[in-house]
């Protein structure tokens, strides 16, 4: 009975991940955000220097998946370029940075050094 009970749970866990689908750009992500990560701005100013950084950490880490212009592959990985992502505070990019949401395939980037999360959120905000 118990066994049956754990297949059941199981079942109905494995039913909502699949129904959760492939969210894209829940417009509810940066509420989520504990307010003292929110609040925090980039320390690095957006130096053409920072900027260059955040391109080429850009290239390696996740144009595969975000496209080389950051403009997503119209399908599982958004574009950066939204007014979503715009309207993110840099806190909220550096936080979802670090968690990630595996769940639905956004890998935690929490192993990188903080200032290339930093250098990489200054190249997302200098993309038009
Ligand atoms: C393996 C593929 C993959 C890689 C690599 C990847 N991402 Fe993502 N990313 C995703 C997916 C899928 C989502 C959507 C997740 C969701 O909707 O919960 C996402 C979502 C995001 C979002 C939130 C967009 C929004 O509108 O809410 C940001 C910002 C982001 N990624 C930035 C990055 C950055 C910066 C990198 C490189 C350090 C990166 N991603 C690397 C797959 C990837």
């Amino acid at each position: 009975m118990r066994r049956f009970t754990l297949t059941v749970l199981i079942f109905l866990a494995a039913a909502l991940a699949f129904a959760a689908g492939p969210a894209t750009n829940p417009v509810d992500r940066w509420q989520r955000v504990p307010p003292r990560d929110h609040a925090r701005s980039n320390p690095l100013a957006a130096t053409p220097e920072t900027i260059a950084a955040g391109s080429q950490l850009y290239r390696t880490h996740c144009a595969q998946c975000h496209g080389p212009a950051a403009l997503g592959d119209g399908r599982k990985h958004p574009s950066l370029r939204t007014d979503h992502v715009r309207s993110a505070s840099d806190g909220d990019l550096e936080w979802f940075l670090r968690q990630g949401d595996l769940a639905h395939g956004m890998p935690s980037w929490s192993s990188l050094p903080p200032t290339q999360r930093w250098q990489l959120i200054a190249y997302l905000r200098s993309l038009p």
